[in-house]
């Protein structure tokens, strides 16, 4: 591999050469404060909320990429360099980047001194820890300077790029010891602070910015490092920044340990002060106070790694393919943790300001993620529930900080309601706690104005029977899951945003899509309300689910595939019938999954259209042909140049669902094959064309139509990363939760020998062990919980605390 290699026993992704194709990164924090880290140590850190609280300053777009970050620099008897390589650049002797488990250690060696700098966030702190390890293996005693450096951000990231003739003047900052205090509108309305600590008092620091790099210099040659002279300067309107200049000698042979301690700490209102002008300190220095020490640094990153430790056992799979392994273990899950932090909000690729939290997204993040830590999935589902409108539509996005649904954006996207019925239905299957559905929850987050969970599961079925179109299909709103299939917009001005474009009425554009998440989550709803005794809602929605089938067998078959939709003409999308675009995934995918026309063959027409019409070998493109040129009545879909996003890219997000569709027709080998197609791990041998991380799922990689077929882009914030871990675990392997147990159903390659896995399933342990001695690819011939054959193939609930075996016989 040319930039790195799996480690997996350490859990980790190795990376041998700085300059790889693209940043690779990674997320630091578990809760509340949280730091993007990239392989040269770019980035940025943010409290709660990327767009409200942000700590320190990245420039997007910025040339060459990945300018700005949380950077060290050494000046060793005039050779100037920095551990990660950048910003400095200069060639180092060694590199290795080490991207962990919310944590990331980069080393750097230049001259015989080696400096490994391990960045992470405590759990249950508003810190992130730099532990920095000095090592002199040079047969001389070295007198080095250290410096650290850090850019604040004004809190707020769209006025601090926005409003730059104000920021010029409001900078301000406070020095005590080895902490540099970022104080920036604390003397107005904001009740909070940033600091930037050493642990070992300094011989000197900067805090502005201008004196720190001088005028003519940039991040490779700040002045004061290349002088090795720090100004002591204190910031006074302009830009703020925190460098540290520590002086040490280091005897041959020696090492010495330093740490850094980046964090935030918010005062009330009646204590902000402890002098005139002097802000408040004490909570933040207790703040410091736990970590400021290498012991302390080191037991706090150790109980992290115990954290992790613990919630991975959670799901582990023996298999003869350590690619499968990494990614299931691991790296998939590990990426669906962070999806569901950070929201599409904060990556290389989401500038933090754009976008808070989907509806659709967080609640498709949860079936991820749900496993892993159900008490946190709970709350989730509860906030998100709260920003769903009285009629059942919902707003498209929501803050992380406020947990308000976002004005800008609005609603209207009518698949938005049936995701919520999807997440609690699995978070019910997982954890049998069916009090959720009493749960009071407000509508658009007003007190006054409640209902239980489950009547708001019954506003998402109602919304989408009260807006149906001639077909008796859905109509499709703003956009469904592909948010660039505007069928209402006819948008012809370039200044402004599809997503909130003036939209016709809407009362024509029909979704199959829709109609088909109708049917698979309202079958969900039907057994929510059987089990809790709403025998009437059961019945009047299991009517419309028939209803619904009946106007899909009708109207949404093509002849050898599902259409997609009817636009605002009544005319059909995804059809034989269109130019262009005649045959779409989504339906497919998500038709199949819910079986429907099953007895007119209709999933395995389909699923055999996908593999002829849109199977590529990097994955299955979104539909085909490509649009070659821009649709007023189909909208962003076919803005884009052919090949890349939603015009006929692959979109990783809905590849599984071809994945499970096909493992509900049995062909364990095809549904494998393309998840071998998409999966990072699989890709790495390839990150010259791939390009992106690959130990994480990228939202798009090129399609077939586009110059650079098979190029990934968008890494780690997707719903890919959720959809595919539930078809490898719950579809192929075939473990899935249901509301009597764990079914065991794998849907493998004939050529599989067996796997194991262990699985905790409320407060239980399984180890199921899964033999195909005969070579089949489907259908479970023996079951056997703890040596006792069962009934059928779902293992009933066991004590909790309690090991179990399940032996498995295809
Ligand atoms: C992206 C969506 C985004 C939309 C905004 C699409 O291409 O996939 O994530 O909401 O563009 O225009
Ligand atoms: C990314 C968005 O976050 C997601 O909600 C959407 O379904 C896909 N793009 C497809 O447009």
């Amino acid at each position: 591999m040319r930039f790195g290699h799996f480690d997996d026993k350490n859990r980790e992704y190795v990376i041998t050469d700085p300059r790889t194709p693209l940043p690779w990164i990674n997320f630091l924090g578990t809760q509340e404060f949280f730091s993007l880290i990239s392989n040269t140590s770019g980035g940025y850190s943010f409290y709660k909320d990327a767009l409200y609280r942000r700590i320190t300053r990245y420039r997007y777009n910025n040339l060459p990429l990945d300018s700005g970050g949380k950077y060290f620099y050494i000046n060793d008897a005039g050779t100037v360099w920095s551990p990660a390589w950048k910003p400095a650049q200069t060639e180092l002797d060694a590199y290795e980047c080490r991207h962990g488990l919310s944590y990331t250690s980069i080393r750097g060696e230049k001259n015989g001194l080696s400096c490994t700098q391990r960045s992470f966030v405590p759990l249950d702190a508003h810190c992130e820890v730099q532990q920095l390890t000095l090592e002199n293996n040079s047969d001389q005693k070295k007198e080095i300077s250290l410096y650290s450096f850090a850019e604040w951000c004004l809190w707020n990231a769209h006025d601090d790029m926005n409003n730059l003739q104000r920021n010029l003047s409001i900078g301000e900052v406070e020095i005590h010891g080895g902490t540099i205090y970022h104080k920036t509108e604390y003397r107005e309305r904001r009740n909070h602070i940033a600091f930037y600590h050493s642990s070992r008092p300094p011989e000197g620091y900067d805090t502005d910015r201008e004196s720190f790099f001088g005028m003519y210099n940039g991040l490779a040659n700040p002045q004061v490092v290349m002088d090795d002279t720090p100004r002591n300067s204190v910031a006074d309107g302009w830009s703020p920044v925190a460098s540290h200049c520590n002086r040490i000698t280091i005897a041959p042979g020696e090492t010495k340990k330093l740490v850094f301690v980046l964090g935030y700490a918010e005062n009330p209102d009646d204590e902000k002060w402890s002098a005139p002008g002097q802000i408040n300190t004490t909570r933040a220095e207790e703040l410091i106070a736990q970590f400021s020490t290498p012991e302390q640094a080191e037991t706090a990153w150790k109980q992290l790694q115990s954290y992790w430790d613990e919630l991975l056992a959670g799901f582990q799979v023996e298999h003869h393919d350590d690619r499968l392994e990494r990614m299931v273990n691991t790296w998939n899950q590990y990426q669906c943790m962070v999806t569901y932090n950070f929201g599409r909000s904060a990556s290389y690729y989401e500038t933090g300001i754009g976008r808070g939290l989907g509806f659709r997204d967080t609640n498709q993040d949860l079936l991820g993620f749900l496993h892993l830590i159900p008490e946190r999935a709970r709350q989730r589902i509860l906030d998100v529930a709260a920003t769903q409108m009285e009629d059942g539509s919902c707003y498209h996005q929501y803050q992380p900080l406020t947990k308000r649904g976002n004005d800008a954006i609005g609603g209207d996207f009518n698949d938005d309601p049936i995701w919520l019925i999807a997440s609690v239905s699995a978070y019910i299957r997982e954890t049998d706690d069916w009090d959720i559905l009493e749960e009071v929850v407000p509508f658009q987050n007003d007190p006054d104005n409640t209902g239980t969970l489950f009547d708001h599961l019954t506003r998402s079925v109602e919304h989408v029977l009260n807006n149906r179109g001639p077909h008796g299909l859905p109509l499709i709103g703003r956009a469904d899951w592909n948010d660039c299939l505007n069928l209402n917009s006819f948008s012809t001005n370039p200044d402004e945003s599809f997503q909130t474009a003036d939209s016709k009425e809407g009362k024509t554009a029909e979704s199959i899509l829709i109609a088909a998440l109708f049917i698979y989550y309202g079958r969900e709803y039907v057994e929510l309300a059987n089990r809790s005794s709403r025998e009437t809602d059961a019945g009047r929605v299991l009517k419309a689910i028939t209803e619904m089938e009946k106007a899909v067998e009708e109207h949404g078959w093509d002849g050898a595939w599902y259409l997609r939709a009817y636009d605002d003409s009544g005319n059909k999308v995804g059809s034989k019938e269109n130019e262009e675009g005649k045959i779409f995934i989504e339906s497919q995918g998500f038709c199949s999954m819910a079986n429907i026309g099953a007895d007119k063959e209709m999933p395995r027409r389909a699923l055999d259209a996908v593999g002829e019409h849109l199977a590529t070998k990097h994955g299955i493109v979104l539909h085909q042909p490509a649009f070659t040129r821009y649709y007023l009545n189909l909208g962003e879909i076919s803005s884009y140049p052919e090949g890349y996003k939603e015009n006929a890219g692959i979109f990783c997000h809905n590849n599984p669902w071809i994945m499970i569709g096909e493992t509900l027709i049995g062909r364990g080998d095809k549904a494998y094959d393309y998840y071998q197609r998409i999966a990072p791990a699989f890709r790495e041998e390839i990150s010259d064309l791939h390009r992106t991380e690959p130990y994480v799922y990228s939202q798009m990689i090129a399609g077939k139509d586009a110059g650079r077929h098979g190029e990934a882009k968008n890494s780690w914030l997707t719903g890919t990363a959720a959809w595919n871990f539930v078809a490898i675990t719950q579809h192929i392997l075939g473990i899935r939760p249901e509301f009597d147990g764990l079914r065991v159903d794998p849907c493998i390659p004939a050529d599989w020998k067996g796997f194991t896995i262990q699985r905790r399933f409320r407060g239980a342990r399984y180890i199921i062990t899964v033999s195909n001695p005969n070579g089949v690819m489907k259908g479970p011939s023996e079951v056997r919980l703890n040596g006792d054959k069962i009934d059928g193939n779902i293992v009933p609930p066991q004590p909790a605390d309690t090991d179990n075996n399940v032996e498995v016989i295809l």
